[in-house]
């Protein structure tokens, strides 16, 4: 029995991992789109308190207690690209890659979090990856945040503290003013959604009730650094700057109205809770009408979610000059009956139930499936959501947990995924500009450590030098970065 299951998935990972080609899009990217790998700080750097850097909350929860961590690793040295960057840069040109999407760390460059004192051997740091990085022609889009805030920060109360904006904005302002001149693309907070829902690096965190706090606090404090670049360097730097949302596709899981209801209701509290703002400068309707109606119901004298002023609104909204996009896979959404009234929980505000199917194939992050055609839907309805932005993809990858250079099913999910977006450009009309591939290299993968890899470039964490090896999905992504097709042979 057992050796049946094991035929049948070795038959699907073949199936799955040598993509008919005639199913395939075959038309050539358009020459100004951009190809790119992304990584993070704190998942590749280590170095964590080396040359001045002091400690995040990353530092704090992953390198102080990696009991949390699944194989009990830190990211204390992780991929050492704080040393080995040009080894990094040489690998991105290899590939071909227009763009490299990477963090920085606020503690490397800010040390007391506030901007008063100025770390030069951040700085210095941060100042070679870019200068490498244009040696090679390869244009950085710059994250400012990527989970890692200052732990002198968090002990201020974090995103509960009302000058929470105010750090981010004098924060940006210093990175502004030191790369600013290099970069035309930033990403201010990189997915608020995750750290706004499980508040796992917030310290005391009320779910449902902080939630969106939290969410309101993290739109001001990018709202407040656009603001900033907008006055300030905008004419000068001629730049551009987004938030990073992420999420799944939602599928109705039958064609009734109710399901396609639910799928949308989920759409709107997972993508709308910040898009929303940011596009039209308030929550969703139906996320004000569902947590006013459970906040009544379980006894609280006004909503859940805090009500925006006309002040708020003015000042989010309009504030996301490209829509920056993480999105991995897919889920089908039913409607249910009403959720039993308890304590808050964001997940009953929704009142849906999603999954995914057994039958699609997973990844080794047990959340990651691959379902390519979720990519298409989801560009479609961002476009007609949100006044056809320009779209820049900013994550999207796979993650198994062995150690093979021969990735075919990571290869095969590249393949279909940007067929898939291809498509979406080509028939929907949807305005994408960029893709980046999570990851340029296998790194610390949070809860997981080490055990879920994402990389194109297998990473040996064994070895002190932490070798880097190309995978095979990187020789298939090198021919599309450097052909802009997807086939042996595209039509134009
Ligand atoms: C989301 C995050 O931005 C990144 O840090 C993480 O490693 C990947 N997705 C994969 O889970």
């Amino acid at each position: 029995m057992l050796r049946f299951y094991r035929f049948i998935f070795c038959a699907t990972l073949l199936s799955i991992g040598s993509a008919d080609d005639a199913k395939l899009n075959n038309k050539k990217f358009p020459k100004n789109f951009l190809f790119g790998a992304s990584t993070s700080a704190f998942q590749i750097e280590g170095a964590w308190n080396l040359d001045g850097k002091t400690e995040s909350t990353c530092d704090k929860t992953f390198n102080k207690q990696p009991s949390i961590v699944i194989d009990g690793s830190d990211a204390t040295v992780a991929c050492d690209s704080y040393h080995k960057y040009k080894e990094d840069v040489a690998i991105l040109r290899e590939l071909g890659v227009d763009h490299y999407r990477f963090s920085l760390a606020w503690t490397r460059i800010l040390p007391t979090g506030y901007a008063n004192e100025i770390n030069e051997a951040g700085v210095k740091y941060y100042k070679n990856l870019i200068r490498e990085l244009k040696i090679n022609q390869i244009q950085p889009i710059v994250t400012l945040y990527h989970y890692d805030l200052p732990q002198s920060l968090q002990d201020k109360g974090g995103f509960s503290n009302p000058l929470f904006p105010e750090w981010f904005a004098n924060y940006s302002r210093v990175c502004f003013e030191l790369f600013g001149d290099d970069v035309s693309y930033w990403l201010t907070i990189n997915e608020p959604y995750p750290i706004c829902s499980m508040g796992s690096l917030s310290g005391p965190f009320v779910e449902g009730i902080d939630t969106y706090i939290c969410a309101l606090r993290y739109l001001t404090a990018h709202a407040a650094i656009w603001h900033v670049y907008d006055t300030e360097f905008r004419s000068k730097q001629k730049g551009r700057v987004a938030m990073v949302l992420n999420g799944e596709w939602a599928e109705p899981a039958s064609n009734t109205t109710d399901d396609i209801t639910a799928a949308e209701t989920r759409m709107q509290f997972m993508w709308g809770i910040f898009a929303h703002p940011l596009y039209y400068g308030d929550w969703p309707e139906i996320m004000k009408t569902r947590i006013a109606m459970r906040s009544k119901l379980e006894g609280f004298n006004q909503s859940r979610l805090p009500e925006m002023t006309q002040e708020e609104i003015n000042y989010i909204k309009g504030t996301n000059d490209f829509f920056a996009l993480n999105s991995y896979t897919t889920v089908l959404v039913k409607a249910i009956q009403e959720p039993e009234i308890s304590s808050p929980n964001s997940t009953k505000d929704i009142g849906v139930f999603a999954y995914q199917r057994d039958d699609w194939l997973s990844s080794s992050a047990s959340w990651l499936k691959f379902v390519p055609w979720g990519m298409r839907k989801l560009l479609k309805w961002i476009k007609d959501e949100y006044y056809n932005p320009n779209i820049i993809i900013t994550e999207n990858g796979w993650a198994d947990s062995t150690d093979q250079l021969d990735d075919k099913v990571r290869e095969s999910y590249i393949k279909e995924y940007l067929s898939n977006i291809r498509d979406a450009m080509d028939e929907d009309e949807v305005n994408v500009m960029a893709y980046s591939v999570w990851s340029l290299m296998d790194n610390f993968e949070w809860v997981s450590g080490y055990t879920a890899k994402f990389g194109i470039t297998y990473v040996d964490f064994n070895s002190p030098n932490r070798t880097r090896t190309r995978k095979n999905s990187s020789y298939y992504y090198e021919k599309v970065c450097k052909t802009h097709c997807l086939v042996e042979k595209c039509e134009d």
